[in-house]
């Protein structure tokens, strides 16, 4: 394992990212973490990341020296540069000498176990405050720029790296290079964490953690899920049932896809509860969003314990694990524990027996999303499911503005179907990252159609481009596309006789509407 050490910034999963990229398993670990645990993992390498502090800052992170006495290689970036060098007993000045943003790299030391093969001069993505005026003893200058005269060393006889920038950004163009050199030719790493692995891997440590007892796994058509219920079936077959619910909010061919594809390419075993007038019965003549979300989160909560209970009768109280599709991102973010937490099933609305603990199975803590979706390709899934765009849990009850009937429902899984189709076949799935379509139910507006006048309800797409969702701009999708989704939709789906575009980003507007 390469331990990329959390500095307090936004960085570290990034380079956890581009490590794994380079095909070398990663994990992040805080920096408030002791040099001799850390060094318990028995770590390939240490990278030290970025962070938002200045060396000099009060209460500013550091790090214990003997980090860089323990032979394991280190690579420090942006502050990790820093803080190695003032450790180590270089120069950092508090001078002014700041720089933000693409800068011009000088490399003075072409054939450096960091910079070979790459040119002498490279755009590199600087954000700091502090520079470095003088490398501790041992060390080579390596580049320079022209406010820093120390914007990367090296000793490779101790194997330790630092740079000033940030390679992990894509706007310093070597950055990747820079940072396989130093996992392959630095640390004598092997690049070999491959899909095959994570697979082999995962599939021995569910065997363990199972072994003859029953699981059960909440299907929601989303690409996490799918692909952990695929591995938790490949490991332990028919003791695996999965739940899907269809609350009648999904969109079209979805249900479908999970009763077919699914169980096609898994084998699992599959329950669908039909709940869909359980769930528009409930939502009747509901328009506010945020009573909307409630009402279905509180149904789907019912729905699922009523069917664990079934499960439970029909196969016995061996029923033990609960699979869930919790991804890398929510583990570091919810500050990264070991994955052994029980959770009491909430006998209070479900009645389930107060004696029943399930435990968690969540085979996708270590993946980021795009590794969950290689998993899943590996293990034979669907590419419709494997490279499904995000769709909201409560589904197109929020994209509803107005209350929610069967009818409207109806209406709009057309006009969805109708952009997706198009989308689809434009070529432009992998460019957004999902395009929301959006019934304006209390809206109307008058047309012409045929001869006559109507007086129909806007269709809103809303295709947006994100990398994480927590922020997003909304897609330049060609014009020809456009209208033929909107010539297509206006001309196939009654009640429909306007299409409009949404040119939102985010902040402000959320990607959903509601
Ligand atoms: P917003 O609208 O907040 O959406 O910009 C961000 C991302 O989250 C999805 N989303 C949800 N996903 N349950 C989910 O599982 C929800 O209640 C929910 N609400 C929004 C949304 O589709 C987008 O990808």
């Amino acid at each position: 394992v390469v331990l990329v050490v959390d500095f307090g910034a936004q960085y570290a999963q990034l380079i956890a990212r581009r490590v794994r990229e380079a095909r070398v398993y990663s994990e992040i670990v805080p920096s408030t973490m002791p040099v001799a645990e850390m060094l318990a993992k028995n770590p390939r390498a240490i990278i030290l990341s970025g962070g938002p502090s200045s060396v000099y800052a009060e209460g500013a992170p550091s790090l214990d020296r003997s980090l860089f006495e323990a032979g394991v290689p280190v690579f420090g970036m942006c502050y990790g540069f820093q803080l190695m060098a003032t450790t180590l007993g270089g120069t950092v000045d508090d001078n002014g000498a700041r720089e933000y943003g693409r800068t011009p790299l000088h490399v003075s030391k072409a054939g450096s176990t960091l910079f070979e093969g790459t040119p002498t001069e490279q755009p590199v993505w600087m954000s700091h405050g502090d520079a470095c005026s003088a490398a501790p003893e041992g060390f080579t200058v390596t580049a320079s720029t022209d406010v820093v005269p120390v914007a990367a060393f090296e000793n490779d006889e101790k194997k330790l790296y630092g740079v000033q920038y940030h390679p992990e950004v894509m706007h310093s163009t070597h950055g990747q290079q820079v940072l396989e050199h130093f996992l392959y030719r630095g640390a004598g790493i092997e690049p070999n964490w491959t899909t095959t692995n994570v697979v082999e891997e995962q599939v021995a440590a569910i065997r363990a953690q199972v072994g003859d007892k029953r699981a059960i796994c909440g299907l929601s058509g989303g690409v996490d899920s799918a692909v952990a219920a695929a591995l938790v079936q490949k490991a332990v077959g028919s003791q695996l049932t999965c739940v899907y619910v269809d609350h009648g909010l999904m969109r079209k061919g979805e249900t479908e896809q999970v009763e077919k594809d699914f169980v096609a390419a898994t084998g699992a075993k599959l329950k669908v509860v039909d709940a869909e007038k359980r769930f528009l019965d409930a939502l009747a003549g509901v328009s506010d969003p945020e009573e909307k979300r409630k009402i279905i989160g509180r149904e789907f909560i019912r729905v699922f314990e009523q069917a664990q209970l079934e499960i439970l009768q029909e196969e016995g109280p061996e029923v033990a694990f609960l699979v869930q599709g919790t991804l890398y991102p929510d583990v570091v973010e919810s500050g990264g524990g070991t994955g052994t937490a029980n959770i009491k099933s909430h006998h209070n609305v479900g009645g389930l027996p107060d004696d029943i603990e399930f435990q968690l199975v969540e085979p996708l803590r270590q993946l980021f999303k795009d590794e969950v979706r290689m998993v899943g390709q590996e293990l034979g899934l669907p590419e419709e499911i494997v490279q499904r765009q995000p769709f909201p849990g409560p589904g197109l009850g929020i994209r509803i503005v107005g209350d929610v009937t069967k009818d409207r429902l109806d209406l709009l899984r057309e006009a969805d179907a109708i952009a997706r189709e198009e989308l689809t076949a434009a070529g432009l799935d992998r460019d957004i990252w999902q395009c929301p379509v959006v019934l304006l139910a209390d809206v109307r507006s008058v047309g012409v159609q045929g001869d006559g006048r109507t007086y129909g309800h806007p269709i809103v797409l809303r295709p947006v481009s994100s990398e994480d969702a927590m922020t997003a701009d909304w897609s330049r999708l060609p014009y020809e596309t456009l209208a033929k989704i909107s010539t297509r939709i206006t001309n196939e789906v009654a009640d429909v006789n306007r299409v409009v575009l949404d040119v939102t980003s985010k902040p402000p507007g959320t990607i959903e509407w509601e």
